[in-house]
């Protein structure tokens, strides 16, 4: 960006942690979330940009304000400035990379082909993504889990809503000979469960569930519905004896029986709980089992593949209570919840769904210590249980219009200049700011390519095209 001619940028940090450099307009080539290399005593210190504004007093002056990001705590005055090259931004990477695994998810935005590496070991922090809809949150979550599957040895269980992981031990044709060998591995550990007969059937067994869980189920109160309460809790102690049939079965023998349990049938068939497919059989391989010590490396659960609302709640309100029961092994598991304003929102609508969210605000909470870690994904940040956003330290965020949405966002990711999340309105399909533990600094990159195929069910794109 510099001629010869023309005079060298100057930049000043008077407490080695900020930056100010003043820069002519016609000659401003930073952006926020650029990087600015200055020159201190014959060595290049980096910094990034975090605003640029006209100089109210010159406007032919741009003023620049930029965070060091190394020599921090050390001042300096006019230092040879100018706009960071990818090597400067690649060296200043390598020197600082911590010694875990790095995730090669996309590249920088403003550092060009120099990769947006992700600390894995930033994994044992919960992790928020968000942006609108059709921003790129699935295919950037895809992207995170595909290096997470090749490069560690961490385990996943992944909430997909939409059917977008079922493909997730699949590699693309398009997928290089580097996927391809870091990935086979990988793959073989992926287990997708969906609804439907045989092996790889998405159930929860009743039998496996608490008192709460059951109640919630039925929409019991132990005491408004006293009676029909009790009974249940006779007919589960009764039926843990014997074999437990099907749910319809189960619930044909109760409709034989004198009240209440009768009472009970019935609430169960309005409920339309005999009907639901999600019920286990005698058949194993339940949530609670696949998540235990031993257990499939990555188990990816389509709730998009049962029919009903109230299944999708049963089987992510079962698998939260699971983790949490299994909490004692402490074994590092990572919990993704794409969609998750619909698993533990900000106001859960029926009884499942206000106990997943109690599950998973408890995890959020106290699930580090023992291993269970969050990576939630949503649209709308206002919509999730803010127990859970709040206590996210790392943050993914991909466009997003709303001014509100990024106020809230703001608050709770203090340490992220608001200027760079500000950026986010403005973001293409694909760009993210990535902060947290995730990366050394907050970020700017774009994700891509994936290495699996997406799954989800594809809508046709050609009702635009002229028919001639
Ligand atoms: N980085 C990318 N490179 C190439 N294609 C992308 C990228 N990100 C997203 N896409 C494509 O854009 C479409 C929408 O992306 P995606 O499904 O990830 O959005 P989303 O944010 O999850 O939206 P929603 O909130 O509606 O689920 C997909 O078809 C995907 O293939
Ligand atoms: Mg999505």
């Amino acid at each position: 960006m510099r001629r010869e001619d023309e005079e060298e940028l100057r930049a000043t940090s008077v407490d080695g942690l900020h930056c100010t450099l003043e820069v002519p307009v016609e000659r401003l080539a930073l952006r926020v979330g650029g990087y600015v290399a200055v020159e201190v005593d014959g060595r290049a210190r980096l910094a990034y940009t975090t605003d640029v504004a006209l100089d109210p007093a010159d406007r032919r002056l741009a003023r620049v304000e930029g965070r060091m990001l190394d020599g921090r705590g050390q001042p300096f005055g006019n230092g040879a400035a100018r706009t960071a090259g990818p090597d400067d931004v690649r060296r200043w990477l390598d020197a600082g990379r911590p010694p875990r695994a790095a995730l090669d998810v996309g590249f920088l935005t403003y550092a060009e082909g120099v990769p947006l590496a992700l600390d894995a070991g930033a994994f044992d922090r919960h992790t928020f993504l968000c942006g609108q809809s059709g921003s790129g949150k699935t295919y950037a979550l895809g992207t995170i889990l595909e290096r997470l599957l090749a490069e560690t040895a961490l385990r996943i269980v992944i909430l997909d809503p939409n059917s977008d992981f079922v493909r997730l031990a699949e590699l693309r044709d398009d997928a290089g000979d580097e996927a391809r060998a870091r990935y086979a591995a990988a793959a073989a550990g992926v287990d997708v469960r969906r609804a439907g007969e045989g092996d790889g059937r998405l159930h929860v067994r009743f039998r496996d569930f608490d008192a709460g869980e059951r109640a919630a189920v039925l929409r019991l109160d132990p005491i408004a519905d006293r009676e029909e309460y009790a009974a249940l809790v006779e007919a589960v102690e009764n039926a843990a004896s014997t074999e437990l049939g099907t749910a319809r079965e189960s619930i044909e023998q109760l409709w034989a029986s004198p009240e209440p349990f009768r009472s009970l049938a019935q609430r169960a068939r309005n409920l339309g709980v005999d009907r639901w497919q999600v019920w286990s059989g005698n058949d194993p391989g339940s949530l609670e089992e696949l998540v235990q010590p031993g257990g499939p490396r990555c188990v990816v659960v389509d709730l998009g593949s049962l029919e009903t609302r109230e299944e999708q709640a049963v089987a992510a309100e079962s698998l939260l209570a699971a983790l949490w029961r299994r909490r004692g092994v402490r074994e590092p598991m990572l919990i993704v919840i794409d969609e998750a304003h619909n698993v533990c929102p900000a106001a859960p609508e029926g009884p499942l769904t206000a106990l997943a969210t109690e599950h998973a605000v408890r995890i959020a909470g106290e699930g580090r210590k023992f291993g269970l870690v969050l990576l939630a994904a949503t649209q709308r940040p206002q919509k999730v249980h803010e127990n859970v956003v709040s206590q996210c330290d790392n943050l993914v965020l991909m466009r997003m219009n709303s001014r509100s949405d990024l106020a809230v966002l703001s608050e709770t990711f203090s340490f992220v200049p608001p200027s760079l999340l500000a950026l986010a309105a403005e973001f293409r399909q694909g760009e993210a700011v990535v902060a947290g533990k995730l990366v050394p600094s907050p970020t700017l990159g774009r994700f891509g390519p994936r290495w699996t195929v997406e799954g989800g069910a594809d809508v046709p794109s050609d009702w635009a095209v002229p028919s001639t």
